[in-house]
């Protein structure tokens, strides 16, 4: 079985919900995705707290202990044909019987969770870094929470998409926020840079690992508002996510990221990091067969 809806585990194919439930009339809901390596998943408590914050943010009861859910992500993993997986949750408060935006009385809330297989970056990819394009940054003042709302982001995305495109990073008030789908490190004079955590972007699970990455290895670092311009002369830049860990970004609005004879290429800081990303993940990994 890949699907859980509801305390029941089925196939995915299978998986009902009521054309009232607010996730579908509006956007009324909290989610995660956690990867998954060999059937571990990696950081699922602080996916699982992530989850509990962004249900706190919206004013919604977790239907689940973190028992509870890490009951139901095993079970989905030890079912599924691949190893390597992308385990998706979703809560939202459920379906009532008429069309209200203030909350329902007495509705429980849907409770859905799936597997499917870890679609990571290939290599040819990797090696050779993506392109983003800037957007304003168009959402709502609450991008701490893992909101199942994601019309912008969706948005975004297409137009990064349609100018060929793997990521929309976002700018509010002449600084940078963070990508559609992704964090984002900047490169400059070889310091890592990244906005704080200030309710405009998403508290990353991969964010913190690589700033903790940063710290372990003494990588000159800082937490702090990045303007545009050092967006648009950085040396290097980045993103980060569960599923695209890190990612090198090499071409910003068709111009090349960086200068010289390492234009437009992954650069060594950002290389650095993916290598550090993944021998920390397998190492993790490790300790959990143990
Ligand atoms: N997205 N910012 C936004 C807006 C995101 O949607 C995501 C992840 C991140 C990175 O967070 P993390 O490192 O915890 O995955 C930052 C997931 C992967 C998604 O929506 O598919």
């Amino acid at each position: 079985m890949n699907a859980y809806l509801n305390g029941e585990f089925l196939p995915l194919a299978a998986a009902r919900i009521s054309p009232l439930d607010r996730g579908f009339l509006f956007g009324d809901g909290a989610y995660e995705v956690i990867p998954v390596y060999s059937r571990r998943p990696f950081r699922i408590a602080e996916h699982l707290r992530r989850l509990q914050d962004s249900l706190d943010g919206i004013r919604l009861a977790n239907p689940l202990s973190p028992a509870g859910w890490q009951a139901v992500v095993e079970r989905l993993v030890a079912e599924a044909d691949f190893p390597d997986q992308s385990v998706y949750l979703q809560v939202t408060r459920g379906a009532d019987d008429k069309r209200e935006q203030a909350f329902p009385v007495g509705v429980s809330p849907t409770v859905f969770a799936f597997t499917s297989p870890l679609v990571a970056p290939s290599d040819a990819v990797r090696a050779a870094g993506v392109g983003a394009i800037t957007v304003p940054d168009i959402r709502w003042a609450k991008c701490d929470l893992k909101a199942i709302s994601l019309l912008a982001n969706v948005l975004l995305r297409q137009q990064a998409v349609e100018a060929g495109c793997a990521e929309a990073i976002m700018l509010r008030e002449g600084c940078l926020t963070e990508g559609a789908a992704s964090n984002i490190f900047v490169v400059k004079a070889g310091v890592i840079l990244t906005p704080p955590q200030d309710g405009h972007i998403l508290p990353g699970i991969t964010y913190d690992v690589v700033l903790e990455l940063a710290a372990r290895h003494g990588a000159p670092h800082e937490i702090r508002p990045v303007s545009e311009d050092e967006l648009r002369t950085a040396d290097e830049l980045w993103m980060t996510s569960s599923t695209k860990e890190v990612l090198a970004i090499v071409n910003l609005d068709g111009q090349p990221v960086g200068r010289g004879e390492r234009a437009g290429r992954p650069g060594p800081v950002t290389q650095r990091m993916h290598h550090w990303y993944t021998t920390f993940r397998d190492e993790v990994m490790r300790h959990a067969d143990a």
